[in-house]
C-alpha cells in the first residue's frame, strides 16, 4: 500500500487533513498524519519508507529529501515553493510540485483585512481614513494579485500593477492601470500590496529607495514572503518617513523594533496566517493529494517545478 505523508508544523483545518484521507483512501493509499512536529528529526523520522509528501511552508532541506527513502513526490500545498530544496529533489528523482492558485483568495482577503485594522486604528473607536478612493498597487498580477483586484474593485479603489510576466492587456481587460517599471507603482500608489515569490532575484528587492518613492501616507502590505524586504531599508524608512506604514503577515526579524517604536503604523500577524483558513486549507490538500495520486497513477506531472 502507498504511504503518503503529511507534514505540516502548522496543521491543516482537520476538515482539510478529512478531505485529503478520502482523496487517499479511494486510491487505496496509507495517510501518514505528522502534525505540530517540533524538530526536523522526527520528520525524517515519519518520512522513512513514504511514497509521497504534502507539506506547508515546512523547510524540505536536502537532509529532509535524503532521509525519505522511497519518496518519488513531493507537493507543497499551496503557491510558494521557496522552502523546497529543489536541486536535492532533482537529484533524488523527486518531483516535486505546487498547487497554485488554490490558496490564493484567502491571502487576498487577509491583506484587505490589514488595511481595514490600519486604516480604522485597530478597533479602538477613534476616527479612521477609508480605502475608497485611495490607489492600490498590485506587485505582481498573479493569482493572488488577481483576488485582490476582484476585492478591491468592491472597495471602490484605483487599481494599478506592475507584473512583467503579464501581458498588459489582460490587465487593462481587468480594470487594471499596468506599468512598465517597478517604480512607476510605487510612485503612484498609496497602498502597494505585494505578491511577488522570494528567489535570488526578488531577496531584499523592495528597498530603501523603492519604498521612499511612495505618496504620503503610503502603505506597504505584504502577505508574500519576509526574504522580499531589506529590513535594514525598512527600518530606516520607518524612521525617516513618520506617514509610512508597513502591514506584513511574515513579521521580520526587526518585529518588536518596530512594534515598539512605531505603535499604530505596523500590523503584524501572530504567525502566517495568510491562507490559514478552512476553505484553503481543503482547497489546496485535496488538490495536493490528487496531484499525488494523478503523478504516481498515471505518471500526471502538471504543476511540477523542478
Ligand atoms: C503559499 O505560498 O501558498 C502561502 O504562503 C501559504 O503558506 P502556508 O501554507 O504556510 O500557510
Amino acid at each position: 500500500m502507498k504511504k503518503v505523508l503529511v507534514a505540516t508544523e502548522k496543521p491543516f483545518a482537520p476538515i482539510a487533513v478529512d478531505g485529503i484521507r478520502n482523496v487517499l483512501d479511494k486510491a487505496g493509499y496509507e495517510l501518514v498524519l505528522l502534525e505540530k512536529y517540533t524538530s526536523p528529526e522526527q520528520w525524517k523520522e515519519a518520512s522513512k519508507g513514504v511514497d509521497a509528501m504534502i507539506i506547508r511552508s515546512d523547510k524540505a532541506t536536502a537532509d529532509i529529501i535524503e532521509a525519505a527513502d522511497n519518496l518519488k513526490i513531493i507537493v507543497r500545498a499551496g503557491a510558494g515553493y521557496d522552502n523546497i530544496d529543489l536541486e536535492a529533489c532533482t537529484r533524488n528523482d523527486v518531483v516535486a510540485m505546487n498547487t497554485p492558485g488554490q490558496n490564493s483568495n484567502a491571502v487576498a482577503e487577509l491583506a484587505f483585512g490589514m488595511m481595514l485594522y490600519l486604516v480604522r486604528k485597530g478597533f479602538n473607536g477613534s476616527s479612521g481614513t477609508e480605502l475608497r478612493g485611495k490607489k492600490l498597487g498590485i506587485h505582481a498580477y498573479g493569482n493572488v494579485g488577481k483576488f485582490v483586484a476582484a476585492i478591491a474593485r468592491g472597495f471602490g479603489m484605483e487599481l494599478f500593477a506592475f507584473d512583467p510576466f503579464v501581458d498588459k492587456g489582460d490587465m487593462v481587460n481587468d480594470g487594471i492601470t499596468p506599468f512598465d517599471t517597478v517604480e512607476e507603482l510605487y510612485k503612484t500608489c498609496d497602498y502597494i500590496s505585494l505578491h511577488i515569490p522570494a528567489n535570488e532575484k526578488t531577496k531584499k528587492s523592495i528597498n530603501f529607495d523603492l519604498l521612499s518613492l511612495m505618496p504620503k501616507n503610503g502603505t506597504l502590505v505584504n502577505t508574500a514572503r519576509k526574504e522580499v524586504i531589506d529590513e535594514e531599508g525598512l527600518v530606516r524608512l520607518m524612521q525617516e518617513r513618520q506617514d509610512f506604514n508597513y502591514l506584513s503577515d511574515i513579521a521580520p526579524d526587526c518585529r518588536e523594533i518596530l512594534e515598539e517604536k512605531y505603535p499604530g503604523r505596523v500590523v503584524f500577524t501572530a504567525k502566517k496566517m495568510g491562507a490559514q483558513t478552512a476553505e484553503a486549507n481543503i482547497n489546496a490538500g485535496i488538490a495536493a493529494a490528487t496531484q499525488i495520486v494523478n503523478f504516481l497513477e498515471k505518471g500526471d506531472k502538471t504543476f511540477q517545478v523542478n
